[in-house]
């Protein structure tokens, strides 16, 4: 029985987020220059988009390039963000197509001009569907997230919009960029590297993590399903115990 047949659809996450990460390695195992692996990442994201929207997955949010990736050498982040323009410009009609709303979270601005307008272009051409959320992290890190949230509260303060008292998780939760999503139920990271790198720290608190050794270009459909039967089989106990969160 194939994985995509072993879930249950009536026990899907919300929300699945990705690192997607490997590709360098990728291409060095093939003696390809790094951007090669990236080049053939776009496979991997197209499949993984199709695969979430087929089963059902309301939003899925996609690590593409962090705030700490603008570190990179210059050409690797300037053949990135040429691959992000030529992808979102090529991807758009097939997302139409597909009912599938495009949306970014991250300092945005700080994207090249070409970038930051195809993006902008996609996301309104995208603004109606309604089936599945792609969210793009890009430019993204979660303390620069928590940093713009503590500034944003801290000038409504000022304002008199409310006061210290009134402050939440769930108003702290406005002012993120994730404000409205649903909390991750599952976050998936490939190539075998165990950690968060700076990706949704608040909305992963109670998230189930699944790690694959498999390089990003590799990951396809059946590793996508793999993830979701494996978080299917997993007991979210939120802080109970086991009695109490059995049906
Ligand atoms: C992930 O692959 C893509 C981005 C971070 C943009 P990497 O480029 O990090 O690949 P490795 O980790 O060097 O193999
Ligand atoms: C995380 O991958 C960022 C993205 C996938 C966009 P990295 O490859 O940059 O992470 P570290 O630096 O190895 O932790
Ligand atoms: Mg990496």
């Amino acid at each position: 029985m194939s994985y995509k047949e072993r879930i249950d659809t009536g026990k899907l996450p919300q929300h699945v987020a990705i690192i997607m990460d490997g590709n360098g390695r990728w291409a060095k195992q093939r003696g390809e220059h790094r951007v090669a692996g990236h080049q053939h990442g776009v496979t991997s994201v197209r499949e993984t988009v199709e695969a979430a929207a087929e089963i059902g997955i309301q939003y899925l949010t996609l690590y593409a390039f962090s705030t700490e990736n603008w570190n990179r050498p210059k050409e690797e982040v300037f053949a990135l963000m040429q691959l992000l323009v030529s992808t979102i410009h090529s991807e758009v009609k097939t997302l139409n197509e597909n009912d599938i709303r495009l949306l970014a979270i991250g300092d945005l601005k700080s994207l090249p001009e070409d970038c930051w307008k195809e993006l902008k272009e996609a996301m309104q051409a995208t603004s109606g569907n309604k089936r599945m959320n792609l969210v793009l992290a890009l430019s993204y890190s979660s303390r620069w997230e928590i940093i713009e949230a503590v500034k944003n509260i801290v000038s409504d303060l000022e304002e008199g919009k409310f006061s210290s008292k009134e402050i939440t998780e769930q108003q702290f939760e406005h002012y993120l960029c994730t404000a409205g999503f649903p909390e991750p139920e599952l976050m998936i990271r490939t190539s075998g590297e165990h950690r968060i790198s700076n990706f949704l720290l608040w909305q992963l608190s109670y998230s189930e993590l699944y790690f694959t050794d498999k390089l990003w270009p590799d990951f396809r459909k059946e590793d996508f399903y793999e993830a979701i039967v494996d978080y299917q089989g997993r007991e979210r106990r939120f802080g109970k115990i086991s009695e109490q969160v059995s049906e």
